[in-house]
């Protein structure tokens, strides 16, 4: 496997025991959603360590003290990529609270392979950009297109590169390659970087059409 600068590869037993279970061709679309939700609190967690923290003073049963906390001041995004991505959100709102998510819709045109917008939840504005930390999700990192059209969404609103992350399930070399090529700053979290693209642009060995195989469209 190729190391990549910047691309934090998290693969300790839960996430590898799940990864089998996602790739897997016989695991049907319960045991796929199960697996990578599993897999995506792991990355979230990972993630979660660029987070601000603050001093909340307050009391347990025995005694006041101040206590380490995420700063309730900063605005938090998940921008799940449709539809896949949505795999994300359940897990990330149970473990970060006070997210927003703001979802991402691009399909990818299946001749270009780029991708073409149809439905943006960011606000147009971000005040105060230094305070945003944005989390971009998408289980599957192929060309990279689709999170290269999020991330300058993001970059474009003054929102500073280390503030942003892409997090991903399974990531190809060319996608990753393609990402670093603009953003060489960003960082990317992943449970795998696989071998690379086939022609129609799918991961191998990967795990298939992700979103068929999430919502069972297959
Ligand atoms: N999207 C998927 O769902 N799977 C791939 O292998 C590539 C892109």
């Amino acid at each position: 496997m190729t190391n990549f600068c910047n691309v934090r590869v998290i693969s300790n037993p839960v996430v590898l025991l799940n990864l089998c279970k996602m790739r897997d061709k016989n695991t049907d679309a319960q045991g796929v959603r199960i697996a990578t939700r599993k897999i995506t609190r792991c990355l979230l967690y990972e993630a979660s360590k660029n987070l601000p923290l603050v001093e909340k003073e307050i009391s347990t049963p025995i005694a006041t003290f101040k206590a380490k906390t995420v700063d309730e001041n900063i605005n938090l995004i998940i921008s799940p990529i449709l539809r896949a991505g949505l795999i994300f959100t359940d897990e990330a709102i149970d473990i970060l609270p006070q997210a927003t998510i703001r979802h991402l819709g691009m399909y990818r045109d299946e001749k270009t392979l780029k991708p073409v917008w149809y439905y943006n939840k960011v606000p147009l504005e971000a005040p105060e950009p230094e305070k945003f930390y944005v989390y971009i999700t998408d289980p599957m990192l192929a060309t990279g297109n689709s999170l290269l059209g999020a991330i300058e969404l993001y970059v474009n609103k003054g929102i500073p590169i280390k503030n942003i992350k892409c997090i991903c399930i399974i990531a190809a070399p060319e996608g990753i390659k393609n990402i670093q090529s603009h953003y060489p700053d960003i960082e990317i979290i992943t449970a795998a970087i696989d071998e690379k693209l086939n022609d129609k642009g799918y991961i191998v060995p990967g795990m298939g059409d992700a979103g068929d195989r999430i919502f069972n469209t297959l």
